[in-house]
């Protein structure tokens, strides 16, 4: 049942507010006493290794910079049809954390069984609760997303963004480093903030009209908005068969800038956080070369950034921390609108299987 929207991608994408929702209520903390599991323990570990697959792994990617800023606790990232096959060394205070919305990637199981017995503990975060991570973790978070139909990962994204963003608050607490100002409390806003930016749809209806006309798009964040460019370079790619390329902005100039020319969209994200204007002189450079440019940012990221920009997407102003998980939004309708605008088949994708269980 699509819920009266033309795809399962579309429902999945205005369910979020609801899913976040439960997500925090099941693990935020409240009068009902309801909380991340006891059981996962920042206190006997001192370092992370997070292995997943597709939009997971950039789930995980985005977490690496919370858990390292916020928690102070080294952490490692990998793909795991890499990890599995590396024979990395793990040491006994490692917490071996597992992402994913199916819990049967044949990769992200493999890599799990690797680190069993090796590691201090296993956590999976996955959506489906009987599944094979979570049965084979020490510690389980589900996502509470609700059934995820769509090929196209989005709610299980962005449930799995904000519960490691409680996960690393809680590494934070634990290893004696403060919080963030306005965090936890912030995240409440989470529902209502994801709400206002499904109603950015117009405008990305508009950017998506040219999107679909081009043969090559780039997309560039900085920071923690870095893995939000992979992101939505992979969901269009997956969706509307357009070739995309996501690359940290401080990068375009190693290489990247050589492709820029008038037929190349570029996306840029970037909410007015630290490292804004180190990401709007790297835009400079992209407009400098000819390059349209198609802005994410908050109205005053648009007062000082927006001119000669092609489109502008204006997002609501949120607290640094919360940027990926809002900018998750366009990045999902910028895909689906591309791919409505080519007419491809949006909830299932040529060549793509929802649940990859062979590797
Ligand atoms: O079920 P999982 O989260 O383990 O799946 C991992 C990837 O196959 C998945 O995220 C894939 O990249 C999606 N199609 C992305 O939209």
């Amino acid at each position: 049942d699509k819920g009266g929207h033309k795809h399962f991608m579309a429902k999945e994408i205005a369910e979020q507010p609801v899913a976040i929702d439960r997500a925090l209520r099941a693990y935020l903390g409240s009068e009902d006493g309801r909380q991340l599991p006891e059981d996962l323990d920042f206190t006997t570990v001192d370092r992370l290794t997070m292995v997943a697959c597709g939009t997971g792994y950039y789930a995980c990617l985005v977490a690496k910079y919370w858990f390292e800023q916020i928690a102070k606790m080294p952490v490692e990232v990998d793909v795991a049809s890499e990890f599995r096959y590396r024979e990395p060394p793990v040491s006994p205070n490692t917490m071996g954390l597992f992402v994913s919305q199916s819990g049967e990637t044949a990769d992200t199981l493999a890599a799990l069984r690797y680190m069993e017995g090796k590691a201090a503990q296993i956590v999976g975060l996955v959506n489906v609760q009987e599944s094979s991570i979570a049965r084979e973790s020490d510690v389980v978070l589900p996502l509470h997303a609700g059934p995820e139909i769509s090929v196209a990962s989005t709610k299980a994204f962005t449930c799995q963004l904000v519960i490691l963003l409680m996960m690393a608050l809680k590494a934070a607490q634990q290893r004696g480093h403060p919080l963030p100002d306005g965090l936890p409390e912030d995240l409440r806003a989470l529902p209502g903030l994801i709400h206002q930016c499904l109603s950015l749809d117009a405008q990305i209806k508009d950017a998506a009209r040219d999107l679909a006309k081009a043969q090559d798009i780039i997309f560039l964040g900085r920071g923690v908005l870095y893995p939000l460019a992979l992101e939505g370079a992979l969901k269009l790619k997956e969706l509307s068969y357009i070739h995309a390329e996501g690359y940290a902005s401080g990068e375009l100039k190693h290489g990247p800038i050589a492709l820029i020319d008038e037929k190349v969209p570029v996306v840029v994200m970037a909410p007015r956080d630290a490292l804004f204007e180190k990401t709007v002189s790297n835009m400079q450079e992209v407009m400098a070369r000819g390059g349209k440019v198609i802005l994410v940012t908050d109205a005053e990221g648009a007062r000082v950034a927006g001119d000669g920009t092609h489109e502008i997407i204006t997002m609501p102003q949120v607290p640094d921390a919360l940027a990926p998980i809002l900018y998750a939004v366009p990045a999902q309708q910028i895909a689906y609108y591309t791919a409505i605008a080519k007419g491809t088949d949006v909830d299932q994708p040529r060549n793509l299987a929802k649940s990859v269980t062979v590797e």
